[in-house]
């Protein structure tokens, strides 16, 4: 599926904010989920995980990407992304979790994310446009 249907991210949506549940967040007690649809039909979830050193926190997108590539490898490329938190606050992915992304998303892909009522679908495209890109040749 190139253009995930919008019933296709309603369930991406319900997912992230299962993951949500598994969140470990004692610190800012902001709960995270975040789940990733994959071309190849997959679906991989994620959950921020905080730290008492604060600064080693790993959001909840880039849990769900370094899981999708840890199960299905470095080819995978990500059609969908739905961001969901259990604290009824607006919470588009942060800018790290933006670059992160970058690596493996397709250009068109929707980014589905809370606002303070209600979500927002945006092409990641308008979400990270100029992210940092190095050709090496
Ligand atoms: N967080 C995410 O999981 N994703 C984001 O895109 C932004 C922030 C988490 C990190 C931290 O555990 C908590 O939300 C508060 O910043």
């Amino acid at each position: 599926m190139t253009n995930p249907s919008q019933t296709a991210l309603d369930h991406l949506l319900k997912l992230a904010e299962q993951a949500a549940q598994n969140s470990y967040a004692p610190y800012s007690r902001f709960r995270v989920g975040a789940a990733l649809r994959l071309t190849n039909g997959e679906i991989v979830t994620g959950t921020n995980v905080e730290n008492v050193s604060f600064g080693l926190t790993i959001c909840a997108e880039r849990a769900a990407l370094v899981r999708a590539v840890s199960q299905f490898g470095p080819a995978i490329r990500i059609e969908a992304v739905a961001v969901a938190n259990l604290n009824a606050q607006p919470s588009p992915p942060c800018g790290a979790c933006r670059q992160m992304l970058a690596e493996f998303i397709l250009p068109d892909a929707p980014v589905v994310f809370p606002l303070a009522t209600g979500t927002r679908t945006m092409s990641f495209r308008d979400v990270l446009p100029l992210g940092f890109e190095m050709k090496l040749k």
